[in-house]
């Protein structure tokens, strides 16, 4: 089991596969992109599964979601996803993407054994898109939703986050097409994690922001809190229910209290929180030639020292060194 000393286990582990992405959301990335990991430093296939088999069997891993920056960009993503899914006692295996490749994608990954994605969706609108993610693609991300749907790859989550002056408008125009569409939208607070460090708390959209705009079209009713678990979204019955919209208030309604995920970046480090300063090198020592118990003491030791929370409003807060584009999202 990988526990920490607040009690907290982990069990739901985030593994990013590359850190290029296809798109530039202002929110992550500068429009230039950024320096990406040179090829011999990240995990190999084989590497990924060694240390994804390790937390399965032997640290209590049950969920397994691949990330990026844009996983889809991983050559042998279905063989990765395959080869996770042969794995005993197999885990739930997921994808967070930005939808770009799904067309193309969404029907051999669920044949390997993917069972739910979610997707990104910050606009509907083609030229906030452009304005936003820097490229024209809206038709490209819309495209591979549809195709996740028919490839049964469900529930499918939307994450959109809502930036002030661009697309804030569009809180209530998203939810009509999710709902529509039967995808499962979460409105995600903006955090400190942009490679730019633009970062300000007036310019983030909060969760009671969100909740107003949406208030003023339909009914929002809370879900139990006994429902929600250790997941980050607080989920609403709209109108009434079954449909619902979740709010991802990490910043202002932080859930770290019941965190229960652990990241393994593509280098093959392992990272106890989204903000953790450290890291622990799983990759070097298995270069190394380090043993199945040496790697599994090394992550255990990893888990153990993560912090009480993210810590956003502590003055002493420092954003993490790497954005979210390579830290896994
Ligand atoms: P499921 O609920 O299992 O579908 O996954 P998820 O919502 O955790 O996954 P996803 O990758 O879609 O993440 C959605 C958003 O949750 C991210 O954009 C983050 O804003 C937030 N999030 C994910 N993991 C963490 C975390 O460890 N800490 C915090 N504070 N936020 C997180
Ligand atoms: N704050 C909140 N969410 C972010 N994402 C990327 N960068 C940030 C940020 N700074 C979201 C993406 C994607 C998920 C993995 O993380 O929109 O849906
Ligand atoms: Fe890419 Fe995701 Fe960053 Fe957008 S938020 S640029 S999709 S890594």
């Amino acid at each position: 089991m990988l526990v920490d000393t607040f009690g907290r286990t982990a069990t739901d582990l985030r593994v990013s596969l590359t850190d290029r992405c296809n798109l530039r959301c202002s929110y992550c990335m500068p429009p230039e992109g950024l320096d990406w990991l040179p090829k011999p430093e990240l995990l190999t296939d084989d590497e990924v599964i060694r240390l994804v088999g390790l937390g399965v069997r032997e640290l209590g891993i049950t969920e397994v979601r691949y990330t990026g920056g844009e996983p889809l960009l991983r050559r042998g993503l279905p063989a990765i996803v395959a080869r996770t899914a042969e794995l005993e006692p197999r885990p739930e295996i997921s994808l967070t993407t930005n939808g770009i490749g799904l067309d193309r994608l969404a029907a051999p990954l669920a044949e390997a054994g993917l069972d739910r994605v979610n997707v990104s969706l910050d606009t509907l609108d083609r030229e906030t898109f452009k304005r936003l993610a820097h490229r024209d693609r809206l038709d490209d991300v819309l495209k591979g939703l549809a195709a996740a749907k028919d490839a049964g790859l469900g529930p499918i989550k939307i994450n959109a986050v809502l930036m002030r002056g661009i697309n804030d408008h569009e809180a209530v125009p998203l939810l009509r097409y999710c709902l529509e569409h039967g995808y499962r939208l979460r409105f995600i607070e903006q955090m400190p994690l942009d490679a730019q460090h633009g970062w300000t708390r007036e310019n983030m959209i909060s969760a009671d922001e969100i909740l107003a705009l949406l208030g003023e079209e339909f009914d929002l009713a809370p879900d139990e809190p006994e429902a929600r678990g250790s997941a980050p979204a607080e989920n609403f019955f709209v109108n009434g229910g079954p449909e619902t919209v979740g709010v991802i208030g990490s910043v202002t309604r932080p859930f770290c209290g019941a965190c229960d995920r652990v990241r393994l970046t593509a280098d093959g480090q392992i990272r106890n929180c989204l903000f953790a300063t450290e890291e622990s090198n799983l990759r070097d020592g298995m270069r190394a030639g380090a043993s199945d118990t040496e790697l599994t003491d090394r992550w255990r030791k990893a888990v153990w020292t993560k912090r009480a929370g993210h810590g956003i409003d502590d003055p002493s807060f420092l954003q993490p060194a790497r954005p979210m584009s390579a830290i896994g999202g």
